[in-house]
């Protein structure tokens, strides 16, 4: 395959990256800026394959064109754009980047759907409404929506919008909604806290995470896995589809990292409540239609995550800026 990937120097764009390449499949990075330090940091010094580079913004439908048209893509996977805190403070700049800019990827495909296969998007587990909304369980992919965001509206026009590119114009798009992503280069978002806490565990500083209460925590390698997964099989319809990792409240998080690190006691902590975003969903719609989607135990991620931040630290590759 020769797959786009819009903001593929993001964080969970870097993981995904990963696999592409370790697949033999040409991956080509489509972001506003030529920054790889969060793909860097994946591999061991000096050893980061190249991957092109196409400089370009999408809320620029000609950008996007002009990507798909000189690497011959063939593959679309769209992950640029604004997080919650970006979004909630300047929604019209959210709403240019996350609903055109996403607009904007499915008419390029639209144009070029002769070469373009399919366009694999990220939505949101922000789409959902607050957890007390629905009945006890795990939700299903398809129950009302009424989310407390601009961020979260903006995922579900895009939902909308991908729908309708798929039954008028037969582009084959899927849309995954991934929950808290956690794991090494995340350090943007609102959920980015757990792993912001994991890096200061590594460096032996405190830390207290600013909310609690039930979240998702999703190992990045297993939210890589599963967009690569929605690239290739029989197609299933332009759904979006939840994930799952481990549902835990935000003791619990700390428990498992304590397990990991006994000295995160004196360290770690939170302070807060709950988001305001359903916890309980099912993961059994993309597991049907796509799965086997890996799911990582959250000790083990813990592990992965704090073994590398310190590898890295070892290394003076440890990037701190969002610490403050
Ligand atoms: N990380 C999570 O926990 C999480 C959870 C749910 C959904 N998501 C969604 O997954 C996607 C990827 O998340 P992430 O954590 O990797 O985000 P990120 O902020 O780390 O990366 C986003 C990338 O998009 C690029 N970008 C921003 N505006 C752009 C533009 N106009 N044109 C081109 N590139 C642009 C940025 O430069 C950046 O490299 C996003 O759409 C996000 O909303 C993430």
């Amino acid at each position: 395959m020769r797959v786009l990937v819009t903001g593929g120097h993001g964080f969970v764009g870097a993981w995904i990256l990963k696999i592409l390449h370790s697949r033999g499949d040409e991956a080509i990075v489509f972001d506003l800026h030529d920054n790889a330090r969060r793909l860097e940091v994946l591999y061991p010094t000096g050893n980061t394959p190249q991957f092109a580079f196409h400089g370009g913004d999408v809320t620029k439908l000609d950008n996007i064109l002009g990507a798909i048209d000189a690497h011959k893509i063939d593959h679309v996977i769209h992950l640029a754009g604004l997080q919650v805190p970006t979004c909630r403070q300047n929604p019209l700049l959210g709403s240019q980047v996350n609903v055109g800019g996403t607009l904007n990827v499915l008419e390029a495909v639209r144009l070029r759907r002769d070469s373009v296969k399919r366009v694999v998007y990220a939505s949101s587990a922000a789409v959902f409404s607050p957890p007390d909304a629905y009945p006890k369980g795990s939700l299903p992919d398809n129950v009302p929506l009424n989310p407390g965001t601009h961020y979260g509206w903006f995922k579900i026009c895009n939902e909308g919008n991908a729908l309708v590119y798929q039954r008028e114009h037969g582009i084959e798009t899927v849309g995954l909604r991934p929950w808290t992503v956690y794991g090494v280069g995340r350090d943007v978002g609102m959920t980015s806290e757990p792993t912001r806490a994991l890096k200061c565990l590594a460096l032996g500083r405190p830390h207290q995470i600013n909310y609690g209460g039930w979240q998702d925590m999703q190992f990045v390698e297993d939210v890589a896995a599963a967009f690569v997964a929605c690239l290739g099989g029989v197609y299933k319809g332009p759904k979006s589809y939840n994930l799952r990792g481990a549902v835990v409240d935000m003791q619990q998080f700390l428990d498992a990292v304590a397990e990991v690190e006994p000295a995160s006691r004196k360290l770690l902590s939170f302070q807060g409540g709950q988001l305001p975003i359903a916890w309980d969903l099912s993961d059994k719609g993309i597991q049907d239609d796509y799965g086997p989607i890996p799911v990582t135990p959250l000790v083990d991620g813990i592990r992965n995550t704090l073994e590398s931040f310190r590898r890295l630290e070892g290394e003076g590759r440890l990037d701190k800026n969002d610490l403050g």
